[in-house]
């Protein structure tokens, strides 16, 4: 997956970002516009993995999921 644009499709936001926990790129979405104004993207990343248990099995999808905080919050 690419995270180098923004698209705003319904397949891209419907897309699997944690296998082990099915965490959708919308959850992770959702998470952070609920969640308090961090602005830390590792404050960020221990909020989204407890609220959506995003990258809290194998952890193969931490980087994906950086990505992704990344990329909201830039917007
Ligand atoms: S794919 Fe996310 S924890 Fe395994």
């Amino acid at each position: 997956m690419s995270t180098s644009k923004f698209h705003r499709t319904k397949e891209y936001i419907d897309t699997v970002i944690c296998n082990c926990n099915q965490v959708r790129y919308s959850d992770i979405e959702k998470a952070l516009h609920e969640g308090t104004d961090l602005r830390q993207i590792e404050e960020e990343f221990k909020y989204i993995q407890e609220v959506t248990k995003a990258s809290t099995g194998c952890g193969g999808c931490h980087d994906k999921v950086l990505a992704v905080i990344s990329e909201l919050l830039s917007h």
